[in-house]
């Protein structure tokens, strides 16, 4: 990852921006000027779901902006009850008409179904044939354990570029990271500042922890730019959700310090190992939780 303009060499040479903008609960209204803001505020990177159901609005911002579209780079999933090689395709194709792009940039099987692991298995071969035909310039997943990525592995062609996770300072997941280092996966962190922990009031909340409130008051950042800088010093893409502009802004605002080794470790140290979101084994088609 160089520094200055902090990038990923995906797996199979292209590159990737570390940072970049989620849009997951984002309304369509507020997804089109969040979008914008971002892009002016110097994103590279849109994060997006067919599950999300703003995909269309993402290409509007995109279009409103004046960065050339080559020069951003777009992700999107694809949803589990799309999951399947034909609805995969189909699927693709209705997201690209919404997003209003010609070639994407990461398409991302959306969760790892290992209860039904021959219809994730049948989607990956879709997307194996998007990447091959250039309709994609890369393909990943989402919530992979290695186990999952270990069986996806085996039976294709194509290890994935990326695996999207929950990933925080109370979730930290070290041997889910080493498992993704050692198959040459880039680790992209989904709710980085913790934001799964607040779409449910009863969830403790890392933006208030007193060890990152310290670090904060030392660097004169805010909580989240602290979280955020620790993602990026230990490797891991980043992609936290605003729709508000000050808080977009803020967000990015993180490449003029850097954290000691000492205090990235106090931080890898609040690990509860628990998880705010649902359990990749547990997560089916068509429940209502559809991050
Ligand atoms: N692959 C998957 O299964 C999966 C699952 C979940 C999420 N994701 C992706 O990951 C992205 C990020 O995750 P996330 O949205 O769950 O959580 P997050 O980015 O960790 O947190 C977002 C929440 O924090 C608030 N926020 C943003 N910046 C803030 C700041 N500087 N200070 C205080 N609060 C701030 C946002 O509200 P405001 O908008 O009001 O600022 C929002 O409520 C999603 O948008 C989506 O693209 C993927």
């Amino acid at each position: 990852m160089s520094e200055k303009h902090p990038e990923f060499t995906l797996n199979n040479g292209i590159t990737m921006p570390a940072f970049g903008l989620g849009v997951f609960q984002s309304s369509p209204e507020d997804t089109r000027s969040a979008v914008k803001m971002a892009i002016e505020s110097g994103y590279r990177l849109i994060d997006t779901a067919a599950a999300y159901n703003n995909e269309q609005q993402v290409g509007e911002g995109i279009r409103a902006s004046d960065i050339a579209r080559e020069d951003i780079f777009v992700t999107t999933k694809l949803k589990p009850a799309d999951y399947g090689y034909d609805a995969a395709l189909r699927a693709f194709d209705t997201s690209m008409q919404k997003l209003g792009l010609e070639v994407l940039d990461l398409y991302l099987l959306h969760w790892p179904l290992p209860m039904q692991f021959a219809d994730t298995l049948a989607s990956w071969k879709a997307a194996e044939r998007l990447l091959a035909e250039g309709r994609t310039r890369a393909i990943g997943v989402c919530n992979f354990r290695p186990l999952h990525l270990q069986q996806l592995v085996e039976q294709s062609e194509t290890v994935p570029a990326l695996n999207q996770v929950e990933l925080h300072p109370f979730l930290v997941q070290n041997d889910l990271r080493e498992a993704n280092r050692k198959l040459n996966i880039v680790t992209q962190a989904w709710s980085p500042i913790g934001g799964v922990n607040r779409y449910w009031e009863s969830g403790d909340d890392p933006l208030v922890h007193p060890a990152i409130l310290t670090l904060a008051d030392k660097y004169g950042k805010t909580a989240a730019q602290i979280i955020l800088r620790w993602h990026l010093d230990r490797g891991v893409s980043v992609i936290p959700k605003s729709v508000n502009p000050q808080r977009i802004q803020e967000n990015i605002d993180v490449f003029d310090f850097s954290l000691t080794q000492e205090e990235i470790r106090a931080i890898d140290a609040l690990d509860q190992n628990r998880r705010g979101g649902p359990d990749p084994d547990a997560r089916m088609p068509g429940r209502p939780h559809q991050q």
